[in-house]
């Protein structure tokens, strides 16, 4: 006879990734029922939109079944109410960002990818689609945002906090604007952390859908402590098609997966080459890297842009593919894979007493 307190017992050891705290702990674990060898739970989390969600489901349904006489096991999920999240939850740690509802940071591999050009795209892109989208530089490496947006005047501070730029009708802060260009700093890990966790806390971000990171590229520590320094983050991972370029890229997947950090998908830049005479599509770089790199990931492949010279000409005079040229062939690639993350932040599926199942052979 399968007993309660072995199931809570059981589910004692399955941490929710992102609080790093037990689920019966959290008291995410209600409602269990036992019958026979039957266990059905309710698992209330945070948020329904939580990209973890499935992965803490397969971890309790792992757990519970290696009790013995257990047969099949069903979770139902539900979200917290303001109460019990104010409850648990009693302050939000970072202040600047207490508004902000979902976090998307783009990292690459290595530089010169397209890492800024493809999250500077994506914020104006899900911008368009009517939402308020902030964009943060954290590249401490090299922040471009400020080029490629032309903005040079330096944010003001008001109430103690910093007032980010705006234009394009989004909210912008970066790196850039706070360095001085004649003194490059030299960045380790833990300034990093606490440079990113300031822009987080002490920016007025106000209320946000969306805010947008520009990660530092590579696998390094810089990229690391700033993933780990944003709450609930999901990733994006720019890469280009050729296979020194992939092999970097599913390195720094490894590397975030290894951290529980959740990966929406992999964009794929230039991937073509269109030239004005013709439609073929010449493929400098080789073709089926990002296909291959999704299939052996398991990572959905989010798009392909293409090379575009007039995407490299706008962004070195300030002026974004996206607002540039909006109905051009790469600006519509960028909207769509804009509509596909909103869409996977939003999906019917998260309805409340939603059931996944597990059938133990
Ligand atoms: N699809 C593209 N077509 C043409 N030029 C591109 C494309 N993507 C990026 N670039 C250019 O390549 C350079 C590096 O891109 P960037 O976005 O700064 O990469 P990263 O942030 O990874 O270093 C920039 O000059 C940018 O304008
Ligand atoms: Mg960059």
């Amino acid at each position: 006879m399968v007993t309660e307190n072995q199931v809570r017992e059981a589910l004692d050891s399955v941490l929710d990734p992102e609080l790093k705290k037990s689920i019966t702990e959290l008291e995410m674990v209600r409602n269990i029922l036992i019958s026979d060898g039957e266990v059905k739970f309710t698992l209330a989390l945070t948020t329904l939109r939580c990209p973890m969600k499935e992965k803490i489901v397969k971890k309790a349904q792992e757990a519970i079944e290696k009790i013995p006489g257990v047969s099949r096991v069903e979770v139902a999920l539900t979200a917290m109410s303001e109460e019990e999240l104010h409850r648990l939850f009693p302050k939000h740690p970072l202040k600047g960002i207490e508004k902000t509802a979902h976090f998307i940071a783009v990292a690459s591999g290595k530089g010169g990818v397209g890492k800024t050009t493809v999250a500077l795209n994506l914020a104006l892109a899900l911008k368009n689609e009517g939402f308020k989208v902030g964009l943060l530089d954290a590249d401490v490496y090299g922040p471009s945002i400020p080029v490629m947006m032309g903005l040079s005047e330096k944010p003001q501070s008001e109430a103690g906090m910093i007032v980010p730029l705006e234009k394009f009708g989004l909210k912008v802060m970066s790196f850039g604007f706070l360095l001085e260009e004649s003194h490059p700093l030299i960045w380790r890990g833990p300034l990093v952390g606490k440079a990113v966790k300031q822009l987080l806390n002490d920016v007025m971000w106000g209320e946000l859908d969306y805010l947008v990171v520009d990660l530092p590229p590579g696998t390094g520590d810089p990229s690391i402590t700033v993933a780990q320094s944003i709450p609930t983050v999901s990733l994006v991972v720019v890469t280009t098609p050729q296979e020194v370029a992939l092999a970097d890229v599913k390195k720094a997947i490894n590397m975030f997966k290894k951290m529980d950090i959740s990966i929406l998908g992999i964009v794929e830049n230039m991937s073509y080459f269109k030239c004005a005479h013709s439609d073929e599509k010449i493929e400098i770089f080789g073709a089926g890297g990002g296909e291959r790199l999704s299939q052996q990931m398991d990572i959905p492949l989010l798009g392909k842009i293409p090379i575009d010279l007039d995407l490299r000409r706008g962004e070195d005079e300030g002026r974004p593919g996206i607002i540039d040229s909006p109905d051009s062939e790469t600006s519509i690639v960028f909207k769509e894979i804009a509509r596909q993350l909103a869409a996977s932040f939003s999906k019917p599926a998260d309805a409340a007493g939603q059931s996944l199942r597990s059938d133990p052979k």
